[in-house]
């Protein structure tokens, strides 16, 4: 597979097949994705894979927390800035507008929305599911270093046939998260993924986000 075929076929999955997927090939790309750069090489990435008895536990777990604690626990971050602005506000609206459109969700139906997002913490049904966590001391310089990480992970698993979704939902639960992976009082949660074979009948992989036309984002000078 090329470069450019991984990336764009690489896309949020939220449906999964139940269909296995072998231990090595995870390892394998959870292990070529630390080729990925990080400033100074201090490459502050850590990850936790979930699957098999310990994916099916955990998520019993998490079916019991969302019904103790159906508005999340404390959290370490916030996933958007509370003033979030145009474009990217509007960009984020008609994120969840098609979403919710593919899955016949309409906006009134608040508890279906719910119900819907709750797919979530049971990782779209994917097999398997992974967490990233990074050191309380680093900045947004090594935070953006884990996006490059895992956006490498994202690509070697189109390489091997699999899908993903990043899930940063997982941020609202971070006690239940880090007590269950162990994390350590340094380390806080960013993010989780699910990680399996897209279900092709799920109606919700039909959602195919746009995105901003090259002028929106990108000047060029002199090339
Ligand atoms: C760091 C990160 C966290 C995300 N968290 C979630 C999430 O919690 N749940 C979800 O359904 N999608 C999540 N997404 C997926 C985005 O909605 C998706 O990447 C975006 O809409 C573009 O669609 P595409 O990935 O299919 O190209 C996340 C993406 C990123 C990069």
């Amino acid at each position: 597979m090329k470069v450019s075929e991984a990336v764009a076929s690489r896309r949020s999955v939220r449906g999964f097949l139940d269909r296995p997927v072998a231990p090595e090939v995870i390892r394998r790309v959870v292990e070529r994705a630390a080729r990925a750069p990080s400033g100074g090489n201090v490459q502050p990435w850590h990850i936790a894979v979930l699957g098999g008895a310990a994916l099916d536990e955990f998520k019993a777990i998490m079916r019991r927390r969302l019904v103790e604690a159906p508005e999340g626990e404390k959290t370490d971050y916030d996933i958007y800035p509370a003033n979030l602005v145009a474009p990217y506000r509007d960009y984020r609206y008609e994120l969840g507008e098609q979403l919710y459109a593919e899955l016949g969700v309409p906006r009134e139906d608040k508890a279906g929305r719910l119900r819907w997002f709750a797919r979530n913490y049971q990782f779209f049904d994917a097999p398997v599911a992974l967490f990233c966590s990074i050191n309380r001391i680093m900045g947004p310089p090594q935070w953006s270093d884990l996006g490059m990480y895992l956006q490498t992970v994202m690509l070697l698993l189109r390489e091997e046939g699999l899908d993903s979704c990043p899930q940063e939902c997982w941020s609202r639960y971070p006690q239940t998260v880090g007590g269950f992976i162990g994390l350590p009082p340094e380390r806080m949660l960013f993010c989780g993924m699910a990680i399996g074979h897209a279900d092709p009948d799920a109606p919700a992989n039909r959602l195919r986000p746009k995105r901003a036309p090259l002028e929106a984002f990108a000047e060029f000078r002199g090339i």
